[in-house]
């Protein structure tokens, strides 16, 4: 993972290969897994999307869309905020288990949700239309150039997109099994370096997200807020290839430390089971031995984690 010494081999090939769809589940997705393991998406998160949308003189809060939303879980909260909500993701059978988890779990009423099996660079969402665009843990498995045209194309004239990625947690106070947890992600990312579109998402995520274009004749107010990164975007790079970056003047660039929403205490079982969440799965022939190592590390304890989170907001010129 992401050291001091880490070596940058620049690259322009970001937009995505072929046409295989990212995070399916022949890659290993898994939704009920994903609902244990992956961190739930706390306050402060909401209250920095509503914070900088809120913030603009007109801002309404009519439609939003959350797009890549998988089975949901940001789409859940945005329906407290919003009148009707968008849930949009292009993988077969992922609106129907997010349609289930939205209306007959969580009891919202049907006509306020509209579902789409669509991706984020072609949508049939209606030009200047939406309010809130979230983009959350899914701009890497997108051709990020054509879907932030789709994303100006869709809102509304001072409507906003926020773009987030939180990354691998790292343990704190507890070398050895930092070191440990380390590799097993080093060899993670370096599994997947002969995948075309998992390269290619790694090139986006390495750049904590300064891949990502905002053309300044149509976007406004572009803020890169950074979470729990130590004042550093090495956080967020997992292995050498990383695209070029294009940060433009007049951006806003913010880190804020120790959101204590981001931090928590976890077990040797809780580190395997979300490592097993990112696709594809590290096989256990290769990772056995680390993993002994991190068990032995934690020896029965539980650790402390603190999550590093990269958000990216943007206003639509009018
Ligand atoms: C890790 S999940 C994120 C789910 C949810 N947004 C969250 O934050 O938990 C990534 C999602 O991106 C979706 N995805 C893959 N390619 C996409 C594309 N081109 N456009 C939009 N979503 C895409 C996947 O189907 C998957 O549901």
């Amino acid at each position: 993972m992401a050291t001091s010494s880490v070596r940058q081999d620049i690259t322009t090939q970001t937009s995505a290969p072929g046409k295989e769809i990212g995070f399916s589940v022949n890659q290993g997705a898994n939704w009920s897994n994903y609902l244990v393991y992956r961190p739930l998406y706390p306050q402060s998160f909401f209250e920095r999307i509503y914070n900088y949308h809120s913030q603009k003189p007109f801002a309404s809060w009519s439609v939003a869309h959350d797009i890549g939303a998988g089975c949901g879980v940001v789409s859940a909260t945005l329906a407290s905020q919003f009148h009707s909500v968008i849930v949009s993701d292009p993988n077969d059978g992922y609106t129907t288990v997010a349609r289930k988890a939205l209306i007959e779990e969580s009891g919202i009423p049907e006509s306020r949700l509209r579902f789409l099996q669509e991706g984020a660079e072609r949508s049939s969402v209606e030009s200047g239309t939406v309010d809130l665009l979230t983009v959350c843990e899914c701009i890497h498995w997108t051709d990020p150039v054509t879907a932030i045209q789709e994303f100006n194309r869709e809102l509304r004239p001072g409507g906003t997109v926020v773009i987030t990625h939180y990354t691998v947690p790292r343990i704190i106070g507890n070398e050895k099994a930092q070191n440990a947890w380390e590799r097993i992600w080093d060899l993670y990312s370096e599994n997947c370096k002969d995948d075309d579109l998992l390269a290619h998402a790694f090139r986006i995520l390495n750049t904590g997200f300064e891949h990502l274009e905002f053309p300044p004749d149509q976007w406004d107010l572009v803020k890169r807020q950074y979470i729990n990164a130590h004042g550093s975007l090495l956080p967020f790079q997992m292995n050498p290839i990383v695209a070029e970056d294009h940060v433009h003047d007049g951006e806003q660039k913010v880190f804020d430390e120790n959101d204590e929403d981001w931090i928590d205490v976890k077990g040797f079982e809780w580190f395997k089971g979300y490592q097993e969440t990112w696709v594809p799965t590290l096989p256990e022939s290769k990772s056995k031995e680390l993993w002994d190592e991190l068990e032995l590390a934690l020896d029965g304890e539980k650790a402390k984690i603190e999550t590093p989170v990269v958000m990216v907001f943007a206003t639509k010129r009018n």
